[in-house]
């Protein structure tokens, strides 16, 4: 019997060879959406039904999720993103700050509908207590369509949740190969694959086969150091828009349904209909707060610029859109922001 062979080995055979570096931990919270849709056939990308796939399922059609991080899914909820509500937003921002506790978990990705993406993702950004990577993911085109971009940006928002770069920049979305701040990102078209950009400031940077580049910083405050909490307790704020020929009677009925808060998606500079106004301006005087901002979609509106703000008592949002405004200002409110010098503050630091 040859017994050689032990004597003839080289110093490191039979030695454990060293471990592997494990990969990332990183949550993935599924809360519906297209990316979740389903059609009755391939090319049905319009007439879907949306979160009717379950996230075993989303993670399931994209193989190369293993070779990227270790994920735990969780359902959280399974809805169009339309139907969207406070309760939902509660629930997810403390399922993500608990996870995000857990020296187990280093990152988050939420998949989610692009319809109100923006508001969710700005919330996030605002009430979330980690510096560790939060990134939404979202689809155009239903999970069952024919070239269905939901795999690609669910690998994507993995592969930047899990990059060690993504951290302490605030709540990411990753959409079409662009990494975008949660704070400037926006829905800009109805069907195209390329449907969020980040208007005048653009994407903060990319994700492609695994690479991950930041091109800017994120220079306002969020996450960790905002001053926001997320809570049960969401103050009544409604968005209304001035055109030509408004009346005042929607805001007149606001007034007396108990709102404590309006944002006007004004003309341009966040200009406003004199009727409409007058209404507004009778609001303040009553206590609610008024902030104006454009329906124009880029730019920003400028205080006193189109109204006299100091004369109303209204605030400018700046270059937060309508929806966005409106999810800084229930925040302020239920933070017990009142009256418009401190609000203004809020809105030029946030
Ligand atoms: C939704 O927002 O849930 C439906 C639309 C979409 O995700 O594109």
């Amino acid at each position: 019997m040859n017994t050689s062979t032990s004597s003839s080995a080289t110093p490191s055979e039979g030695k454990t060879p060293p471990p592997l570096p494990l990969l990332r931990r990183i949550a993935v919270l599924a809360t519906g959406g297209t990316i979740a849709g389903a059609a009755a056939d391939a090319t049905n990308t319009s007439g879907y039904q949306a979160g009717v796939v379950g996230v075993d399922q989303l993670l399931g059609a994209v193989p190369a999720l293993s070779g990227v991080a270790r994920i735990q899914p969780e359902q959280i909820a399974s809805v169009d993103s339309k139907d969207m509500a406070m309760p939902l937003w509660t629930t997810l921002a403390q399922r993500i700050n608990a996870l995000l506790a857990s020296d187990d978990i280093d990152g988050v990705v939420v998949t989610h509908g692009t319809d109100t993406l923006e508001e969710t993702a700005y919330l996030l950004h605002l009430t979330i207590k980690s510096a560790k990577p939060v990134v939404l993911t979202a689809a155009m085109r239903p999970a069952s369509a024919l070239s269905a971009d939901g795999p690609l940006n669910l690998l994507n928002a993995v592969t930047v949740a899990a990059h060690e770069a993504s951290r302490g920049r605030g709540v990411l979305v990753a959409f079409n190969n662009r990494i975008h701040s949660a704070r400037d990102v926006v829905k800009t078209s109805t069907y195209a694959v390329d449907a969020f950009h980040s208007p005048e400031i653009g994407a903060l940077g990319w994700v492609q086969d695994g690479r991950v580049e930041f091109q800017r910083s994120v220079v306002r405050p969020h996450t960790v150091a905002t001053e926001f909490v997320i809570g049960a307790k969401w103050p009544h704020v409604e968005i209304v828009a001035s055109y030509a020929g408004v009346s005042r009677i929607t805001v007149d009925a606001l007034v007396a349904a108990g709102v404590r808060g309006i944002v006007v998606a004004g003309t341009g500079n966040g200009s406003i209909h004199a009727s409409m106004q007058q209404a507004l301006a009778d609001a303040v005087s009553q206590g609610v707060a008024v902030v104006r901002s454009s329906r124009v979609g880029s730019g920003h509106v400028m205080r006193n610029g189109a109204a006299a703000d100091d004369a109303l008592g209204f605030v400018s949002a700046g270059s937060l859109n309508p929806y966005k405004a409106r999810v800084l200002l229930m925040l302020a409110l239920a933070a017990g922001g009142t009256g418009a010098v401190a609000l203004q503050k809020v809105f030029d630091t946030y």
